[in-house]
């Protein structure tokens, strides 16, 4: 079975239930700034799933990429990636436990859809804690469709509680779903969750029904929903019997490109096969970044700082398997090749792409031939050195300052009879690491979840930007992208140049007129081809199927957009543009703010 099939089946599959197929979201998270990528299908649905309407319906499904990097480490292992699809259906405050786990088990069992044996299903339950108890429902259902006790597992909230995607929003306990691979058990203790690969999770049915708060409690929610997720490539695997994510058509194609390049062969050793996973691994999540509609170019901050990271991986792991020559971007070719029949986008950004990771591929080359040269100064004192060491804090210099990789210092270090000083290292990475985790806590504190008043208002002002761009440039301007934290909004829009100051000033005078005279905001839904009649603007307009919300402020703006909105543009305070710049070819990028009057 290919992807391709998978995900046509499970669509399939969940319209017959009644669900409508919604597209799916960017990778770059819009207006939400307590995380750095999309990381499930739910995170898009957050407001719907919190209680606004959704113009699709109750019942939702769809097929979403997403990144994690939180099980970075993990990656090259059988079953782990940073970028994967997953599948998922909703139930905004529709149906419940019952016929989520009846669906679930349908579709994995029965021969007209997955047809696996029920016999090698093992699923899993939340224990119970303080906070909620123990989710006997869900056993019960299971029981009831002849999954024996034994293969059902009560555990924690640390494996069977999901959520929120960000630091608040709906959660809940949940019910996962493994398939037994057949191989020996690892150990006594052996069992689903274990990680040793014998039980590949396929699938994750969230029961939401808490929503955390900034303080960290959590509230009832007062309309409880469903939320689940399939792993596309976890599944295939399974349906192929496949012992490795990695033989996934997609992946293997990448995989067997670096295999090729570095001549390993069929059968390369375990270093070597995980640093050809790891290549594969990074380079088609760095495809997806850069090939995203919102899509950054590599830098020093927030998702292009994860991007650099990535690509600088997997270079990285290229030099170990002996692939000294660039090759990033003729495997960025062949990774849009790949998958640009299921993103199209990729196919649309290709130059984008190409160019970008091969400019930091030199850049690396760059950074790691000035490293080299300051390790070269270094290297007389070093050799003085009767202990023959590299002080911990000198590695972490090269790696702070100079961005050369520890491995290379070892490496290096290796070839003139030297050892580094890890745990000193380790010491003053963890160091940097802690003062940066104080910074990013203190800029991620908040979330998309708890609506503030603030995020609130500047999203309606967004709008107000939007339109009276569109009045002093011209009808060509088009959002590319919007994000909003807790201080500003961020405005990416098409058009050729620098704006003038005194364009600039009009955008502004324009917003705060809109403002001063308190117009109302009203929402309506409608079809899209409604929305489209009436002259509403809003880049993405098919991303809720056929039908979408309509937001009007006074007769000055229409936008299809999901809000949520002020009821006034009275509450929005002072509008302030504080800075106009290119973000790149041909699009230009706002921040603004808003202030107490
Ligand atoms: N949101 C749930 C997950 O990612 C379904 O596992």
């Amino acid at each position: 079975m290919t992807t391709e099939e998978l995900k046509s089946l499970y669509l399939d599959f969940f319209g017959q239930k009644g669900h409508a197929v919604i597209p799916g979201a960017s990778l770059i998270p819009e207006n939400d700034p307590t995380v750095l990528f999309t990381t499930a299908g739910m995170h898009p649905l957050v407001p719907f799933l919190m209680g606004e309407t959704h113009p699709a319906g109750k019942r939702l499904v769809n097929c979403q990429k997403c990144i994690r990097t939180g099980d970075i480490g993990e990656v090259g292992d059988a079953t782990h990636l940073t970028f994967f699809e997953m599948l998922g259906n909703w139930s905004l405050g529709d149906y419940f436990k019952r016929e989520a786990i009846g669906w679930s088990f349908e579709f994995l069992t029965d021969r007209r859809w997955l047809g696996f044996d029920s016999g090698q299903l093992h699923v899993t339950v939340f224990a119970g804690d303080d906070l909620a108890p123990p989710d006997e429902e869900s056993a019960a259902l299971w029981e009831e469709l002849g999954i024996p006790g034994e293969r059902i597992y009560y555990l924690d909230r640390s494996e069977n509680w999901w959520g929120p995607a960000g630091a608040t929003g709906p959660c809940g306990p949940d019910t996962e779903m493994f398939v037994d691979t057949g191989a020996p058990a690892c150990g006594e203790g052996c069992r689903p969750g274990c990680g040793c690969g014998k039980y590949f999770e396929v699938w994750n049915d969230v029961f939401l029904s808490f929503n955390r708060l900034p303080d960290g409690t959590y509230a009832p929610l007062d309309r409880v929903c469903v939320d689940t997720g399939m792993g596309v490539e976890r599944t295939v695997a399974m349906m192929n019997g496949y012992r490795s994510i990695y033989q996934v058509p997609v992946l293997d194609t990448l995989a067997g490109f670096v295999r090729k390049l570095c001549g390993a062969g069929d059968r390369p050793g375990p270093d070597a096969l995980r640093s050809i996973r790891v290549v594969a691994d990074h380079i088609r999540t760095s495809v997806q970044i850069l090939g995203d509609d919102l899509g950054v170019p590599p830098s020093n901050l927030d998702q292009g700082y994860v991007l650099r990271r990535l690509i600088r991986v997997a270079i990285r792991h290229a030099r170990k398997l002996g692939i000294d020559d660039p090759f990033t971007e003729a495997m960025a070719r062949l990774a849009i090749e790949t998958e640009k029949s299921s993103y199209p986008e990729l196919q649309r950004n290709r130059e984008r792409i190409l160019t970008e990771i091969a400019r930091e591929e030199e850049q690396f080359g760059k950074t790691l031939r000035a490293g080299l040269r300051e390790y070269e100064k270094l290297l007389p004192g070093l050799l003085r050195n009767p202990a023959r060491i590299i002080p911990g804090r000198i590695a972490f210099r090269l790696h702070d300052t100079y961005g050369f990789p520890v491995e290379f210092t070892v490496g290096l270090a290796a070839e003139h009879g030297l050892r580094v000083d890890m745990d000193g290292y380790q010491a003053a990475f963890d160091k940097h690491r802690e003062l940066s985790r104080k910074g990013a806590e203190r800029k991620f504190s908040g979330g998309l979840a708890d609506h503030s008043a603030i995020v609130t208002r500047l999203h309606t002002a967004t709008h107000l930007l939007h339109q009276a761009l569109r009045m002093v440039l011209g009808e060509h301007v088009e959002q590319r992208g919007s994000n909003i934290t807790h201080e500003r909004l961020r405005f990416d829009f098409s058009h050729p140049e620098k704006l003038t100051e005194e364009q600039v000033r009009e955008v502004e005078a324009i917003v705060n007129r809109v403002i001063d005279a308190d117009l109302p905001v009203a929402c309506e839904e409608m079809t899209a081809e409604e929305a489209g009649r009436r002259g509403a603007i809003g880049l993405f307009g098919d991303r809720y199927g056929d039908r979408v919300k309509v937001y009007t402020v006074g007769e000055f703006s229409c936008e299809i957009c999901g809000g949520p909105h002020v009821t006034r543009t009275g509450e929005l305070g002072r509008f302030r543009i504080v800075s106009e710049k290119s973000s790149s070819s041909g699009i230009r990028r706002i921040r603004a703010v808003l202030e107490a009057t």
